[in-house]
């Protein structure tokens, strides 16, 4: 059984579609223990409270002192935890060094582009959709992968396109991006994680097993 701890910041949909995903049998193997916070009022801590059997927590950057005092608190906190996979679902904070060298392949991100297209420092939330407008792309997507020292600089584990329509808004293109492909390959790439079928390469090229 993968142990999952899931990194939320916000409205927390990415979150609820791995919860249903695990209570209809679509990721078998997998449970969420753990959701942490940096924001206090980010609905995906009630999604995780309403859920039940989930321990729902606020780590928030806010309440130290600097940086690095919150980057220690947080490493120790996952240290304590020890999950299987770290999830990052709408998680707007960078991660600790410390963290990622401790967890190497066992956390991902889900990204609202095809990477390497609209992605990086500045590429977050709505800040995506409305550049992949502004540039005039006639397809976009999401992605999920494996989280680096870098910034949405990881091994791709999974990708999904969707197409941009006449007269799309920011809104609704990011509604039409996480219906479409985020709620699928995220609870996708972890039931393919829990059933052992997703490897890395020394070329850091991700390989899924049939
Ligand atoms: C999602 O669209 C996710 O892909 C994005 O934030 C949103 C969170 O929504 N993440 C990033 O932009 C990371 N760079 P949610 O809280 O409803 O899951």
């Amino acid at each position: 059984m993968l142990n999952v701890t899931v990194l939320v910041s916000g409205g927390g949909t990415n979150l609820q579609a791995i919860m249903d995903a695990i209570d209809d049998g679509r990721i078998r193997n997998a449970r969420v223990t753990h959701v942490i916070s940096n924001n206090p009022n980010a609905y995906a801590l009630e999604r995780a409270r309403k859920h039940g059997n989930i321990e729902a927590e606020v780590l928030s950057p806010k309440s130290f002192p600097s940086r690095a005092d919150f980057n220690e608190a947080f490493y120790q906190r996952l240290m304590e935890i020890r999950p299987d996979l770290i999830v990052l679902a709408g998680f707007l904070v960078v991660i600790p060094e410390s963290v990622v060298r401790a967890f190497p392949h066992k956390i991902i991100n889900i990204h609202p582009s095809l990477i390497p297209s609209f992605c990086g420092k500045g590429y977050f939330g709505l800040h995506v959709h409305e550049k992949a407008l502004a540039r005039g792309v006639k397809v976009t997507g999401a992605t999920v992968h494996f989280v680096d020292e870098g910034t949405d600089t990881g091994p791709i584990i999974l990708q999904k396109v969707v197409s941009i329509e006449e007269g799309d808004t920011p809104e609704v293109l990011q509604k039409r991006v996480m219906e479409q492909a985020e709620w699928k390959i995220l609870p996708e790439a972890i039931n393919l994680i829990a059933a052992g079928r997703v490897s890395v390469g020394e070329d850091r090229i991700v390989h899924i097993s049939k």
